[in-house]
C-alpha cells in the first residue's frame, strides 16, 4: 500500500483515556493532513501504557476507544496503517536488543522517568526505565524518517537517534536515524489550571484538562474557569503563562496568528476572551465527537481495521528486526 519513494512517519499515543486537548493540538491532529504526503503508521502503544498501573478490563476499553479516536480523528486505514502497538510482537523483540545498546545513564536522565517515578513512587518497575528503548523499537522497526510528536517526547526522540546512531556504528548501517517533527504552534499546550505544568490526562483538577470528547458546555466551562492573571490585556508576552496558553490554544485551533488574535481581541476583556477561546475548540472538535459515536458503536469494523493494520505493521517491521538479528549475530531460524 505504500509508495517507495514517499517518507515514513511513525508515531504513537497511549491508551489511558480520552485524548487532551494537548495530544491532540500537539499530535493527533498534525497526523491526518501528512497523509497524503508520507507513508504514515499510527500505533496505540498498550505496551507502554502498563508501565502505571491499569485495570486490565479498563485498559482492554481504553485501546479500543483510543484506536476509535484516532480513526476519528481523520486518520484514514485504508490510507495508513493504524494498529494496535501489543499486536504485533516486534516491538518488544526489537526493544530487548536495543536496550543492550542503551546505557543505564541515558535512561536516568529521561525527565519523564524521574517525573513518572516521582508520581508513582510505589510502582517504580523496571519497565518505565527502560520505556525510551521501547520507544525507540517503535520507531526503529520501521526505519521511520519522521516523527510527528509534542515537545515533550523530544527527549525520547533524542535518545532513540543516539541508539540508532550507535546501532549502526557498532554493526553497520542498519537503521534509519529519524527525525521529530514538532509542531511550531501547540507543542506544549498548558494546563488550564496551572499554566506553569503541561496539560496531562493525570492532572488531579479536573478543570485542568481538557479531553477532546468533552461536551460543548463542558469545555466552555473549564475555559472560563481557566487561571489567568491580574491585568486585563490579551497580549502574548513573558509572566503572562495563562494568557499566552490560550492564546497558543486559540491560534491553534482558528489558524489566526497570534498578532492577529491580539488584535480581535484588543480593548475586550479576559471573560470574552475565554468564552470565544472555549466556543472555537468545542466547534473544532464537533466532527471529531460525532464521528467517535459512530466508531465506538461499529466493532466489527475497528477490528477489521486493526487486524489490517497489525497485519500490515507486522510485515514491515519483520524485514527490519530480521536485519537487526542478523547484524548482532543471531543464527537465522
Ligand atoms: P503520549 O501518549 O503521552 O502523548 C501522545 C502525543 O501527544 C503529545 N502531547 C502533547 N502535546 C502538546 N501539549 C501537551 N500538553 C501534550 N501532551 C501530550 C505527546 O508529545 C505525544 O506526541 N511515549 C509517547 C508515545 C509513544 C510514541 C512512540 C510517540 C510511544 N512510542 C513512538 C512517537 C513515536 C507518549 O507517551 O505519548
Amino acid at each position: 500500500m505504500f509508495d517507495k519513494d514517499k517518507k515514513l512517519i511513525f508515531s504513537g499515543i497511549q491508551p489511558t483515556g480520552v485524548f487532551t486537548l494537548g495530544n491532540y493540538i500537539g499530535a493527533v491532529r498534525n497526523w491526518g493532513p501528512l497523509q497524503d504526503e508520507y507513508n504514515c503508521i499510527y500505533c496505540i502503544v498498550d505496551l507502554h501504557a502498563i508501565t502505571v498501573k491499569q485495570e486490565p478490563a479498563v485498559l482492554r476499553k481504553n485501546t479500543l476507544g483510543a484506536y476509535a479516536l484516532l480513526l476519528a480523528c481523520g486518520i484514514d486505514p485504508e490510507k495508513s496503517i493504524a494498529f494496535i502497538q501489543s499486536h504485533n510482537p516486534n516491538h518488544a523483540e526489537l526493544s530487548w536488543v536495543l536496550s543492550c545498546s542503551t546505557q543505564f545513564g541515558e535512561l536516568s536522565r529521561m525527565t519523564q522517568f524521574k517525573d513518572k517515578s516521582a508520581k508513582h513512587a510505589d510502582n517504580i518497575n523496571a519497565g518505565l526505565f527502560t520505556y525510551p528503548v521501547l520507544m525507540a523499537a517503535d520507531i526503529l522497526a520501521y526505519n521511520a524518517d519522521l516523527v510527528p510528536i509534542g515537545a515533550d517526547q523530544k527527549q525520547h526522540l533524542e535518545l532513540a537517534r543516539n541508539i540508532a546512531v550507535r546501532f549502526n556504528q557498532k554493526y553497520s548501517e542498519t537503521f534509519t536515524v529519524p527525525e521529530p517533527y514538532i509542531p511550531t504552534v501547540g507543542a506544549r499546550v498548558m494546563s488550564l489550571q496551572d499554566p506553569e505544568k503541561k496539560m496531562s490526562k493525570s492532572d488531579a483538577n479536573p478543570n485542568a484538562c481538557v479531553y477532546i470528547l468533552d461536551d460543548k458546555d463542558t469545555i466552555i466551562r473549564k475555559f472560563k474557569r481557566a487561571v489567568t492573571d491580574s491585568e486585563a490585556e490579551v497580549v502574548y508576552r513573558e509572566g503572562k503563562a495563562g494568557i499566552n496558553n490560550l492564546i497558543t490554544i486559540y491560534s491553534a485551533v482558528t489558524g489566526k496568528a497570534v498578532a492577529e488574535v491580539e488584535r480581535e481581541f484588543e480593548g475586550k476583556g479576559y471573560g470574552d476572551f475565554k468564552l470565544a477561546v472555549g466556543e472555537a475548540v468545542a466547534d473544532s472538535l464537533e466532527n471529531v465527537r460525532t464521528e467517535y459515536a459512530r466508531l465506538i458503536a461499529d466493532k466489527a469494523y475497528l477490528e477489521q481495521c486493526y487486524k489490517q493494520g497489525a497485519e500490515q505493521a507486522y510485515s514491515i517491521s519483520r524485514r527490519v528486526v530480521s536485519k537487526a538479528y542478523k547484524k548482532v549475530g543471531f543464527i537465522q531460524r
